[in-house]
């Protein structure tokens, strides 16, 4: 593969043939909306460009069948033959994966959950949504809001990622802080193993302590020991007022000063606290145009979001810790929406950085789990090195790093490291890679915080996880799919 040419295709696995093809046809139907096929008729690249290339646009495989089943059962059979048949496969939902393992890497067959999109059930008294993995987010928080819940989980990529990839890779995302991981809020999956066995575990209870919770196991597990078909969660009460700052400090002390003020102050409405450095922030500002909250520069920004059932009791109560922290110099500036567009735009200065990282054509992301105190040096040590190095230059069209961002949830300890570059270069990947990862291991951080492993942090795994854990992972593998043919070449 052009993007990979370090690895060789595992020639263990078959290429996909006619008959397979056909057989294929028999269990979805020939519609276009159930088979993409480049195998046997002449389908172009084209079509087949945003299933095979990541997010990113750094990652791309070059599969020729995508196959998008409606049902449980029709996910059985297609795993149950490719297991059979020896075809690789990659499960892939929104395509908005972080980490290259959404796409193959050679010609792996993808199976699209984007069809399974049904609400299965909802009750209103527990909170218990039970739904297919292919409903995108921001469709699954709409249907419970109309019943005054919240789905658990918010991110960026809401608008397209779906909610059973959000439980492949274990999500975290903006409000981890107030309603806990995936591994809390998940009450049952139903999953198909490589062999075409249906695991219904759609239990919806809170509690159960009858065995090994074999469900965590896939929480997290990146479609390589099966697929995910359904999922049952639990969903909090919403709340009916939300309240957002965002507002600007001098130092990284100051903003650590002020998420402890939070947690005293705002403590059990507190949904959001989320950091953004000066760089972030100028970033998305001349990526996206808008203009910026407040009217003067700052090292540091932070966003806050409080989540109560009382507008009143919780603006005085935000009011009066802003009060405080301005008081007190902790915070320079600070502005608090005053309407639901508002609210809307100070997000965005949070959820653009994203998109914005690519502005200038490419970006390398890091995204690490860091002790608090020193979680920041991350990023001043980093712009030290490019500065060293001669390959950063703001203006200058020949260095390939532009620059070097921090940014993420600061409520988590969770950092995201940015490089935005001007393409996508090896001397660059080479000054990053493993120092980043060195870095992180000498603070007992993690180098993959909730992005997932992928293809981009596979051979690193070792930073954070020992040999015998690794081994034992390598068994769980085994185990759950000893021909290896789910997201091969990923993982671990
Ligand atoms: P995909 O990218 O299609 O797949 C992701 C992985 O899951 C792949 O390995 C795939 O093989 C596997 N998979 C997909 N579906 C299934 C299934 N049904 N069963 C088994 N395996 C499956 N992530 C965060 O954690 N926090 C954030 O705040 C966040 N913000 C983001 C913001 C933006 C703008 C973008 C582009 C991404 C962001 N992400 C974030 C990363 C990404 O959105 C998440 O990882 C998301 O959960 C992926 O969902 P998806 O539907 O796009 O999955
Ligand atoms: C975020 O927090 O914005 C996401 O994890 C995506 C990213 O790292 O850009
Ligand atoms: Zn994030």
């Amino acid at each position: 593969s052009d993007s990979y040419p370090d690895l060789k295709r595992d020639s263990r696995f078959k290429k996909v043939t006619k008959e397979d093809v056909e057989h294929f046809r028999s269990v979805l139907g020939s519609s276009e909306a159930a088979i993409l096929d480049g195998v046997t008729n002449e389908t172009g690249e084209e079509d087949f460009e945003s299933f095979n290339s990541d997010w990113m646009r750094k990652y791309r495989g070059q599969c020729r069948l995508v196959l998008k089943p409606e049902t449980t059962e029709q996910v059985s059979k297609v795993l149950k033959y490719c297991n059979e048949q020896m075809l690789a496969v990659v499960p892939q939902g929104g395509n908005s994966g972080l980490v290259g393992g959404s796409v193959p890497v050679f010609d792996e067959i993808i199976i699209n959950l984007s069809r399974m999109n049904q609400v299965r059930s909802f009750d209103d008294v527990s909170g218990v949504l039970v739904a297919e993995s292919g409903v995108i987010l921001q469709q699954a928080d709409e249907h419970v809001a109309k019943q005054s819940h919240i789905f658990p989980l918010d991110l960026g990529a809401k608008g397209t990622c779906q909610i059973g990839a959000n439980v492949a890779t274990n999500a975290g995302g903006l409000r981890l802080l107030r309603y806990g991981s995936m591994h809390g809020n998940i009450l049952g999956l139903e999953c198909v193993l490589p062999d075409g066995t249906i695991m219904d575990d759609l239990s919806k209870l809170r509690k159960n302590n009858t065995g090994y919770d074999l469900k965590q196991l896939f929480i997290g597990g990146e479609g390589t020991i099966g697929i995910i078909t359904a999922i049952s969660i639990l969903c909090p009460q919403r709340s009916n007022a939300v309240n957002v700052a965002y507002f600007g400090l001098e130092s990284y002390e100051k903003v650590m000063e002020a998420f402890k003020e939070a947690k005293k102050q705002l403590g059990e409405i507190l949904s959001a606290f989320e950091l953004m450095d000066a760089a972030s922030q100028s970033l998305y500002h001349k990526a996206s145009g808008a203009k910026l909250p407040l009217e003067a520069e700052h090292p540091f920004y932070c966003l806050i979001e409080t989540s109560g059932s009382n507008t009143e009791h919780d603006s005085e109560k935000l009011n009066a810790f802003l009060e405080h922290v301005m008081s007190e110099e902790i915070v320079s500036d600070g502005v608090m929406a005053e309407s639901e567009t508002q609210v809307q735009s100070l997000w965005a200065c949070r959820e653009g950085i994203s998109e914005a990282g690519q502005h200038w054509g490419g970006v390398y992301k890091y995204d690490l789990s860091i002790p608090l105190p020193e979680l920041y040096e991350l990023v001043e040590d980093a712009r030290k090195m490019f500065e060293g190095n001669g390959l950063m230059s703001a203006e200058d069209e020949s260095f390939p790093v532009v620059d070097v961002v921090g940014y993420g949830h600061m409520g988590d300890s969770n950092l995201h490291l940015n490089v935005a570059v001007r393409r996508y270069d090896k001397e660059v990947e080479k000054a990053l890679e493993p120092w980043v990862y060195e870095w992180v291991a000498k603070r007992q951080g993690s180098i993959s915080a909730e992005h997932g492993l992928g293809i981009a942090k596979k051979a690193y795994i070792g930073y954070s996880r020992s040999e015998t854990m690794i081994k034992l992972m390598k068994q769980v593998k085994g185990l759950f799919d000893p021909n290896g043919i789910m997201n091969p070449y990923k993982y671990i």
